[in-house]
C-alpha cells in the first residue's frame, strides 16, 4: 500500500503581507549580559501576562516569545510562520520552516508582532488603564540557520533548527521575552497549547495568534487516526489533536484550522505564572485537515543540551572576535 506522507502544514496559495522592509540600523549599544546569568531559562523567562483561561484569540504581549519569519524575495519580505525566541540571538523552530525558498529565503525574524495588520498594536486590558500599546516590533535580519545535525527529512525525524540573529534582540518585556524551555514535563501529563498565525485557505492567516488547547494522543491511537499516512514517531516527538471545546457541531468552517503554524511552539504553564515550550508543531495532515485529525510535535527537551552547547559555542565565537 502506498502511504501518504505528513506535510509540513503549508500554505499553498495565500500570500499574506507583502511589505518591503527598511534597512535596520544596527545598534551598537546592545551588548551581552554579564556572565554570570545562564544562557537559556534566565530568570525572567516565560513570564505569563495573563491569569485564567486561554482564549483562542491571543491577547497582546501573550506571547512575547512568539516569531514572525520574513522571506525576502528582491526586496519584497512575505510574513509567515513561526518559532519561539529562546535567548536574545536565537530562534528555535523547524527545519522546515527555515528551508522554505516560495517567497525568497528566510531573512528576517519580526520579533513583538501582535496584529499583522496594523503598524503598532495596542489593545484595551481590562487590568491595566485604558489602551496598552506594544514598542513597534523589531526587524532583525537572520545571520546563520542551524540545522540539527541529525535531521532527516525522509524520516522527519529531528526536526529542529536554530536561526542566529545579526544582533540581540532588545528584550523589552512584556513585548519581547524569551520562552524557558521544558527539561522534564511529560506532554501526555501536561495541559498543551498551540499558538500561530493559522487560518482556511478562504479566510487567510488570522490577523493575531490563535491559540488553540491540544490533547496529547498515544502512538498506537495516533497511527488509527492517521491510516494511511506513512509515520514515523520516535521518542522525540508526540502527538496531539486539538481539544473537543473548538469542535462546532453545526458548521465545521468555524472550526480552528491550523494551516500555516509550521513551527509553531507548542507550550506549557508551570508554576502558575511561567510559560515552557514543550514542543514545536512539526507535521500534519494534508489540507483540509479533519477536525480530529492530529499533529506531530517535536520534544524541545530532547535537544536541550544540544541547543545549550550549540549557541554558547556560537557566543564564546563572538566574545573572541570582539
Ligand atoms: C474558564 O473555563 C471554564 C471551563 O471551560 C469555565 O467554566 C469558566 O467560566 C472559564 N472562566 C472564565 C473566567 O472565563
Ligand atoms: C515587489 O512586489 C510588488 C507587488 O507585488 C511588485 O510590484 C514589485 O515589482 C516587487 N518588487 C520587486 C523588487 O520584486
Ligand atoms: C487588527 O487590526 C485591524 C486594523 O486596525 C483591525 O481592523 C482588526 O480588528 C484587528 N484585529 C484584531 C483581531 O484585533
Amino acid at each position: 500500500m502506498l502511504l501518504k506522507r505528513l506535510t509540513t502544514i503549508f500554505l499553498y496559495c495565500v500570500i499574506l503581507q507583502v511589505l518591503s522592509v527598511a534597512a535596520v540600523p544596527f545598534d551598537s549599544s546592545a551588548t551581552f549580559e554579564d556572565n554570570s546569568s545562564p544562557t537559556l531559562n534566565q530568570e525572567n523567562c516565560g513570564q505569563r501576562n495573563y491569569q485564567g483561561n486561554f482564549t483562542a484569540d491571543s491577547r497582546l504581549f501573550e506571547h512575547p516569545w512568539l516569531a514572525r519569519f520574513g522571506y525576502n524575495r528582491n526586496g519584497n519580505v512575505t510574513y509567515l510562520f513561526q518559532g519561539a525566541l529562546i535567548h536574545e540571538l536565537f530562534v528555535v523552530t523547524t527545519v522546515f520552516a527555515t528551508k522554505f525558498n516560495d517567497y525568497g529565503p528566510l531573512t528576517y525574524i519580526r520579533l513583538g508582532e501582535f496584529n499583522s495588520s496594523t503598524d503598532r498594536d495596542c489593545q484595551i486590558i481590562k487590568s491595566r488603564d485604558g489602551e496598552t500599546c506594544a514598542p513597534p516590533t523589531q526587524d532583525i535580519a537572520v545571520d546563520v540557520i542551524i540545522v540539527h545535525p541529525m535531521y532527516d527529512a525522509y524520516e522527519q525525524v529531528n526536526n529542529i533548527a536554530l536561526v542566529q540573529l545579526s544582533k540581540p534582540a532588545k528584550i523589552t518585556p512584556p513585548a519581547v521575552l524569551p520562552i524557558c524551555i521544558n527539561q522534564n514535563v511529560e506532554p501526555e501529563a501536561a495541559l498543551l497549547l498551540v499558538a500561530s498565525w493559522c487560518g482556511r485557505r478562504e479566510t487567510g492567516l488570522s490577523q493575531i495568534p490563535k491559540q488553540y488547547i491540544m490533547v496529547h494522543k498515544a502512538p498506537r491511537q495516533c497511527r488509527e487516526l492517521l491510516k494511511g499516512y506513512s509515520l514515523t514517531q520516535d521518542d522525540n516527538m508526540f502527538c496531539v489533536v486539538l481539544d473537543s471545546r473548538y469542535k462546532s457541531p453545526t458548521n465545521s468552517n468555524l472550526e480552528p484550522n491550523l494551516r500555516g503554524s509550521t513551527g509553531a511552539p507548542v507550550v506549557t504553564t508551570q508554576f502558575d505564572n511561567r510559560i515552557f515550550l514543550v514542543g514545536l508543531l512539526s507535521y500534519g495532515p494534508r489540507y483540509p485537515a479533519k477536525f480530529e485529525e492530529p499533529y506531530i510535535i517535536t520534544s524541545v527537551a530532547p535537544y536541550y543540551d544540544w541547543m545549550l552547547s550549540t549557541i554558547e559555542s556560537v557566543i564564546a565565537r563572538i566574545r573572541e572576535e570582539v
